[in-house]
């Protein structure tokens, strides 16, 4: 029972005129060279709900990558191709992309198994896909333009809003689509449908999630993490038991679901206050991942780690995290001037930091974090080693110890003007009796 619709005046209305005329184009070309094209997934899916998403996906009935060459004749910008799979991407200096792809039969959860990418029509691509709220396509050959076609459905769950696959074996054969799901759920407060959760629960029962390979299970976490829902998301992973699957007896309390808001609370503030300033990463993952696994064994957590195959960095700052958290704590409690702030904090990872101010709730320790962050972190002097050399000192490791001693002077305040600097570093160097004089 297939459903087209024209939504041309929608398509007018809620896109971008440039990426209207980039898809006008498209259909144009499309006519000429023989072609058939159509917008699909995720990109439909957003214009349909109201929300932007300028991540173009299209499918051609006919060779992908030919169509994108031609296409990319017309368009300024870079094309990618990847032949194996029969897809290419054009990004656009606009920053936009444009995925094309060969309309296929089968979904690879492992795209290196097969290789051979057989032709199909747009209804068999569509039908390979993980819900039905994702199979929407809108035709983009210039007689047909616009019309959208809904072969499963789509629309109906849309607008019911409600997550459903489209045949039983899916979570089988992706089990990346339980976390979709539930990240889809979040994200659109929407709800998966009673036999869609049955499917979950029955492959999780099998244990679809222990032959997943860790990259591909630590990707799918991180794509969580990155969503504005995601406690949300933990919460239901909880409460379907995805989490123990993962990681055995971790137990997600409502303690822990308060602390990983307050992570993302802290997280947004800082990102805030450090717009203008020139931008320091911080791993969002990395700040989770301890809230989740702080309270296990380090064996276990250096497990947990190994098997999700974590990036070594990341993982160097979660088992800092992890173990600094209770001690740098303590340690700030009875931290009184600045200079020894600053040399409590300046060697812990920023996320260690973050992480305190998330998990604690002693407000002196918290509101000399804040003070960090704001007023000390990169504080300098303002005299340097040119200056040592105009005073006479001959140059050498004590160099990097005097600027040391102006730099805590200057952060407890002794010292505020580069005269007075230059005062403090030569009674240093009296104090000390070195030899200045070389
Ligand atoms: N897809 C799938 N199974 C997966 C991953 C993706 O069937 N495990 C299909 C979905 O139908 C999706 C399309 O491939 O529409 C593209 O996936 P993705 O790039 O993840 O795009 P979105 O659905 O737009 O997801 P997001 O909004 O999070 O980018």
């Amino acid at each position: 029972d297939e459903f087209s619709e024209d939504i041309t005046e929608l398509m007018a209305r809620r896109l971008p005129s440039k990426i209207l005329g980039v898809l006008y184009l498209i259909g144009q070309k499309a006519d000429k060279e023989g072609f058939k094209v159509y917008g699909v997934g995720g990109f439909i899916r957003d214009l349909l709900l109201g929300k932007d998403n300028l991540d173009i996906d299209l499918v051609i009935e006919q060779d992908a990558i030919s169509f994108a060459k031609l296409v990319s004749k017309h368009l300024n910008g870079d094309l990618k191709t990847f032949s194996q799979f029969q897809t290419a991407r054009l990004t656009l200096r606009s920053g936009t992309r444009i995925d094309f792809a060969t309309a296929r039969i089968e979904y690879y959860a492992f795209p290196a198994a097969s290789p051979e990418v057989e032709e199909s029509t747009i209804k068999q691509d569509l039908y390979r896909r993980d819900f039905t709220i994702n199979t929407l396509a809108v035709e983009l050959n210039c007689n047909s333009f616009g019309k959208l076609l809904d072969f499963f459905g789509g629309t109906k769950d849309l607008k019911k809003g409600v997550i459903r696959v489209l045949y039983n074996l899916s979570f089988v054969e992706d089990p990346t689509r339980i976390f979709r799901a539930i990240r889809f759920e979040s994200r659109f407060n929407f709800n998966i449908e009673e036999q869609t959760l049955i499917f979950i629960k029955n492959s999780l029962e099998t244990g679809v999630l222990d032959k997943l390979p860790g990259e591909r299970l630590y990707e799918e976490l991180r794509n969580i993490v990155d969503e504005d829902e995601a406690v949300n998301t933990f919460r239901r992973m909880d409460e379907l038991g995805i989490f123990t699957k993962i990681f055995p007896n971790l137990n997600v309390s409502q303690d822990k679901l308060v602390k990983l808001q307050n992570i993302y609370d802290i997280l947004n503030w800082y990102e805030r206050e450090n717009k203008q300033k020139q931008e320091k990463f911080v791993s969002k993952e990395a700040m989770v991942f301890s809230c989740l696994l702080q309270d296990q064994p380090l064996p276990i957590i250096s497990s947990i780690l190994e098997r999700l195959k974590v990036p070594q960095k990341i993982r160097d700052v979660i088992i800092t995290t992890v173990k600094e958290t209770e001690s740098l704590s303590s340690k700030l409690e009875y931290t009184e001037k600045n200079s020894e702030l600053v040399q409590n904090l300046e060697e812990i990872p920023l996320e260690t930091i973050l992480f305190v101010l998330a998990d604690k709730e002693n407000q002196k320790i918290k509101n000399k974090i804040y003070y960090y962050l704001e007023e000390l972190i990169g504080a300098g002097v303002s005299i340097t080693g040119e200056d040592l050399k105009t005073l006479g000192i001959k140059p050498g490791p004590v160099y990097k110890t005097a600027l040391e001693e102006v730099r805590k002077a200057r952060l407890d305040g002794l010292v505020t003007t580069p005269e007075e600097e230059l005062e403090y570093v030569l009674d240093f160097f009296e104090q000390k009796g070195e030899d200045m004089h070389g």
